[in-house]
């Protein structure tokens, strides 16, 4: 099997990085960025951590931040003509997975052919062009999609959450500043975190798994793990706070060189239907699914349990993977993740739209990756056992 491993050209990691991105700029030679981010980032003030040092070094940029969480095509739209409104070379997108990923799809929708939508990238399709480099300087630990060559866009016609895939979606480069999300609040902190845990897991056990993942999931594993509980319990540990941004961070490259599986398969529909955020419907699939999973692909997730330290090396496979089982569901009660009924969606939409989130799931690959690859009536199984969790 031969791996496929794209990465940022340059990646800064460390608390205080972010003051380096005029250097970052002038290194790369793009000296004129279009800065993508979201309205609160600009209303909290937090995006002057990036704007300053622009404007400390002199160097002029434009400001697009209209992107929305969960990005839409008719964004990644208005996004592509604010891109074209000026000869940028470059554009720094600066927030959670959100703007980044918007950046993303502006980029590569903006060196697509007039008439071009976003939806004919959507895989199995390649988007291995960009119309300028992405600088992605992420605030939450996190998405990873500051190192990953995807993007996800929500088609607004279809109400679906499109997968898409290429080099045009891989940064230029990475800021990675722990620093940045000790503003983050508990509960985005959990869901972002727990959106991280997934990443390791699922980039481990995957069907696409390889060696280079696999050193890159487990070490994140144990960063993320140990210091999960600390970040939501206490925003302000830095120490911790710094352990989970390099985990993200390696979790994001573990996936991109590996997969997602079926956890990401099955939440994409939950969060394009019902609004709830990406990492929140992964922490409500995650432990019925690891459970579905854990026989198929024991040693791995064996593994995993090690790793994340639930299980000593002398232990055998099968204690090891019920530890995993039983620590997801813990992590889940002590991070206060609702089912999705506790989450407030009504129960006869859920139930109505069963079929569809499971053919969106299956139609988006993830669930192919994963050690036990799900029928149609076992991902509705699946999405009625996590209803009440
Ligand atoms: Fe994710």
């Amino acid at each position: 099997m031969i791996a496929s491993v794209a990465s940022p050209r340059l990646m800064l990691i460390g608390g205080g990085a972010v003051a380096e991105l005029p250097a970052l700029l002038g290194k790369l030679g793009l000296p004129h960025p279009l800065v993508v981010t979201d309205p609160f980032m600009v209303r909290s003030g937090m995006i002057l951590r990036a704007t300053e040092p622009l404007q400390a070094a002199n160097i002029s940029f434009g400001l697009f931040s209209d992107t929305v969480s969960d990005p839409t095509d008719t964004v990644i739209e208005a996004g592509v003509a604010a891109l074209r409104a000026a000869p940028y070379d470059c554009m720094v997108a600066f927030g959670g997975g959100s703007p980044i990923d918007t950046a993303k799809g502006m980029a590569i929708l903006a060196a697509a052919a007039p008439g071009v939508k976003m939806r004919d990238f959507k895989v199995p399709a390649a988007a291995d062009r960009a119309a300028v480099p992405v600088i992605a300087i992420p605030t939450t630990a996190g998405t990873g999609s500051e190192v990953t060559r995807f993007t996800v866009i929500t088609d607004t016609e279809r109400n679906e959450k499109m997968l898409i895939a290429g080099l045009g979606a891989v940064p230029a480069a990475a800021i990675v500043d722990w620093r940045l999300t000790l503003s983050v609040p508990a509960r985005i902190t959990a869901d972002t975190g727990i959106d991280s845990l997934t990443h390791a897991l699922e980039g481990f056990v995957s069907k696409r798994a390889n060696p280079h993942a696999d050193a890159l999931a487990l070490a994140a594993m144990a960063l993320i793990a140990p210091n999960l509980r600390a970040v939501y319990a206490n925003p302000n540990d830095e120490a911790a706070r710094e352990k989970m941004m390099l985990g993200a961070t390696q979790a994001g490259m573990a996936f991109s060189a590996s997969s997602v599986a079926l956890v990401h398969g099955m939440s994409r529909p939950i969060g394009a239907h019902f609004h709830v955020p990406h990492g929140l419907s992964n922490a409500m699939l995650l432990p019925a699914v690891t459970r579905f999973s854990l026989e198929a692909g024991l040693p791995r997730y064996a593994a995993a349990a090690r790793a994340m330290g639930l299980a000593s090396a002398e232990e055998g496979d099968q204690a090891a993977g019920a530890r995993l089982v039983a620590e997801l569901a813990a992590l889940n009660r002590d991070l206060a993740v609702p089912s999705p009924r506790a989450y407030g969606i009504d129960e006869a939409r859920w139930n109505g739209l069963l079929e569809t989130m499971a053919d969106q799931a299956l139609a988006s690959g993830s669930p192919g990756n994963n050690p036990r690859v799900p029928d149609k009536a076992e991902i509705i199984a699946l999405y009625r056992e996590a209803w009440e969790a």
